[in-house]
């Protein structure tokens, strides 16, 4: 593009060839690991680069096709330079103030922890050269993913500044290499830029401690329950169940809590809604960082239902169960009995396995749409269909797998090991809370305030006797 063409660069330093030729030529000082894929990706993208470098004839390999020169000439060739230098050496950009005047800088850094430094590093550069444009961007990607190209998941550049212009400048950079631009405001947001990077899976926090949490506690309680119950009673060592059969029961149950607790904040900001008569108030902080990592909760919860269906298709071949079978076939020939087929069973077996089936296959389609690809090709109504409403018959058939396993064991006193209650059943707890208040939700009288609520009606509540006091 012509420098005619660029009215943005208009009123910034003029490039410094006074007829800029084609391609545009950009200015990077540093060549370290950022300076170089960004060189290299700014290469091929059809720009001019050259490097500003301590040492211009002994610096490390630069791209092809790349000039190296002294910081001072570097600056004054170009009306964009690149900052690719950790912060502790901004120091020398003070003295560099002169050329670098009027120019765009464009501050990449990112530190080692947060709030390492009273003040943003991009505000430091600010204040070491008051007279350039500084632009906070780029920091949030690697340099392999710069060298790279975007990829799906690392398309995005955030950038903030004070002056528009040298922003405009900037995003038009980012876009012809192929990133897409958020403009988060003014430099004063370089702090929460310069944090972006440090975050490590925020929003898997709470799912991952959740998780962690449940599975110890079913652990410890099944535990307890089976092989300590039966050692302690009998002294009869089961411990070798714990690989499978104890397996077996804390990765069901943990899925079958986490993924009612995928569903849950709904319910409960239907009940808010409801109570409030309103949707245009906040909800409380815990809600919302709740609603927040739900899919991260739905996608643990997949993998422990992964689990369990890898391991129930093992059971067949477990030696255990092939001795079990074989023992007593060989005890009913030996007492010459045959056992006729009870049809009550096979119903109740072939049923549970059957909403296990049906549960399992929906939970994989629900984490199929939660992959970016997938659910940028659908629409918001298709996805909060298949999200919300096939999240709910999910939730349905899984809950309705375990009522179809246990079904009469909670009526045997035997299952009651020292008077606790066997794992399925507390796991059916919070399941069955969330479809009963669903199914309440759903009530015509309910479901009809809900729905003029969330399309925007307002209840105007009576105005109490003091305001009405005031007001008189
Ligand atoms: C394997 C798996 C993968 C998952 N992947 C994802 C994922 O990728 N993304 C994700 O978000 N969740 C994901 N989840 C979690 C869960 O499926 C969704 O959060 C689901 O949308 C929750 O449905 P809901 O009906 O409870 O709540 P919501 O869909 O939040 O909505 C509740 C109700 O409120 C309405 N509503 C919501 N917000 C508003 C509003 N602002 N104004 C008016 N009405 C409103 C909705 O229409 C709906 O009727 C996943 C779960 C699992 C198990
Ligand atoms: N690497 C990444 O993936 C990545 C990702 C996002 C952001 N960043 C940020 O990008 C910046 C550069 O990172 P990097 O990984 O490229 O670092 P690096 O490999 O250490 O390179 C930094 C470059 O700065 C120059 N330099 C070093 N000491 C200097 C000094 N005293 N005075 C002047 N220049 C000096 C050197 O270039 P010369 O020898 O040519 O002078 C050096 O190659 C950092 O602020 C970092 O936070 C890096
Ligand atoms: C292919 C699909 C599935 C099959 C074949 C299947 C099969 C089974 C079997 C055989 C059991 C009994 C295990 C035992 O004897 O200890 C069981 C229990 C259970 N299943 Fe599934 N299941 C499937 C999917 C699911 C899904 C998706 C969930 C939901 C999270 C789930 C939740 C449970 C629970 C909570 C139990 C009770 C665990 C216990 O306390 O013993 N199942 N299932």
């Amino acid at each position: 593009m012509s420098k005619e063409e660029k009215p943005e660069s208009m009123s910034l330093y003029p490039l410094g060839t006074a007829a800029a030729p084609e391609p545009e030529l950009l200015c990077i000082f540093g060549t370290g690991d950022l300076g170089r894929s960004l060189g290299q990706r700014l290469l091929q993208s059809g720009y001019k680069v050259v490097y500003g470098s301590r040492r211009p004839h002994s610096c490390g390999p630069v791209p092809q096709g790349a000039q190296v020169m002294s910081h001072t000439a570097a600056a004054q060739s170009a009306s964009v330079v690149f900052i690719c230098i950790q912060r502790e050496h901004y120091g020398f950009l003070e003295q560099l103030a002169p050329q670098l005047k009027r120019k765009v800088l464009v501050d990449v850094s990112n530190n080692l922890r947060k709030n390492l430094y009273p003040e943003a590093n991009a505000e430091y550069l600010q204040r070491l050269t008051p007279e350039a444009y500084v632009v906070k961007a780029f920091n949030t990607l690697s340099a392999w993913a710069l060298q790279n190209g975007p990829s799906d998941s690392n398309r995005q550049v955030y950038l903030c500044g004070n002056s528009t212009e040298a922003k405009e400048a900037v995003t038009e950079i980012a876009t012809r290499l192929g990133f897409s631009v958020q403009d988060r405001g003014s430099l004063s947001a370089a702090r929460e830029l310069e944090d972006f990077p440090l975050q490590l899976f925020p929003l898997w926090r709470l799912p991952l401690r959740l998780a962690f949490g449940l599975t110890a506690f079913f652990f410890f309680y099944l535990l307890t329950r089976d092989v300590i119950y039966t050692y302690a009673t009998q002294k009869k060592d089961i411990s070798f169940r714990i690989m499978v059969s104890l397996a077996n029961k804390v990765f069901p149950i943990v899925s079958l809590i986490m993924l009612a607790l995928c569903y849950l904040p709904g319910v409960i900001a239907a009940v808010f809604q409801l109570y409030r008569g309103t949707k245009y108030r906040r909800f409380p902080d815990w809600l919302d960082r709740w609603m927040l990592c739900r899919k991260q909760l739905g996608l643990l919860a997949l993998a422990f239902a992964f689990l369990h269906v890898l391991y129930t298709l093992i059971i067949p071949i477990r030696y255990y169960v092939r001795y079990k079978i074989a023992a007593s076939t060989i005890a009913k020939m030996k007492e010459n009995q045959t056992s006729e087929l009870d049809t009550t069973i096979a119903w109740r077996s072939d049923s549970y396995y059957s909403m296990g089936i049906l549960g399992f296959g929906l939970y994989v389609l629900l984490g199929i749409t939660s992959l970016p690809s997938v659910s940028n090709a659908l629409s918001w109504r298709e996805f909060s269909f298949i999200q919300s409403k096939l999240g709910y018959l999910t939730l349905f058939f899984c809950t309705f797998h375990t009522y179809l396993y246990g079904w009469d064991m909670f009526l045997r006193s035997s299952y009651y090991k020292w008077y606790t209650p066997p794992g399925y059943m507390l796991s059916l707890l919070v399941p069955s809370v969330v479809l009963v208040l669903k199914l309440l939700l759903l009530l015509p009288c309910v479901d009809r305030s809900l729905t003029r609520i969330r399309q925007g009606w307002e209840r105007t509540e009576p105005q109490d006797d003091s305001q009405k006091s005031l007001i008189t």
